[in-house]
């Protein structure tokens, strides 16, 4: 199991990175595909963030899991992938909207490393 949860954690972090391009598209070309490649990107970080939590919960691989930690994460995470639904459906929407996504993976990101 041990290898699938390592794959599920690459996939995880390329989630992240689809995540990072999406919100640097957007900044450097306004008229690029930004709001799909934001869409798959936090889908992808909820999908292998549950998966990964299950496993580790199940006790399959040696990993402590923090529930208050993933609670955060994943309450954070829908938040994103909801900003990026909208952005996606209406890419000349508030750009308050794109700058608090954009925020909010940052804090994620801290959440992940710092916690
Ligand atoms: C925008 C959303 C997210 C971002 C940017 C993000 C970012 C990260 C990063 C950078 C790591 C690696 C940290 C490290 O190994 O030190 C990580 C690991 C992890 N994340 Fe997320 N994450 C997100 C959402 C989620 C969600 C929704 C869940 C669970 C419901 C989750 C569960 C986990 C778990 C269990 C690990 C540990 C993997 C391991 O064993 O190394 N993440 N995340």
């Amino acid at each position: 199991m041990n290898i699938v949860y390592d794959i599920l954690v690459v996939l995880h972090l390329l989630g992240m990175a689809l995540i990072v391009a999406g919100v640097v598209m957007r900044l450097t070309a306004a008229q690029s595909p930004s709001g799909m490649v934001l869409m798959s990107g936090a889908g992808a970080q909820v999908l292998t963030g549950v998966a990964l939590t299950g496993i580790a919960s199940a006790g399959l691989v040696d990993n402590e899991v923090d529930n208050t930690k993933i609670a955060v994460k994943l309450g954070i995470a829908v938040i994103v992938l909801v900003l990026a639904h909208i952005l996606w459906r209406r890419p000349q929407g508030a750009q308050g909207l794109f700058y608090t996504l954009a925020g909010l993976t940052l804090v994620n990101i801290g959440v992940a490393v710092f916690w």
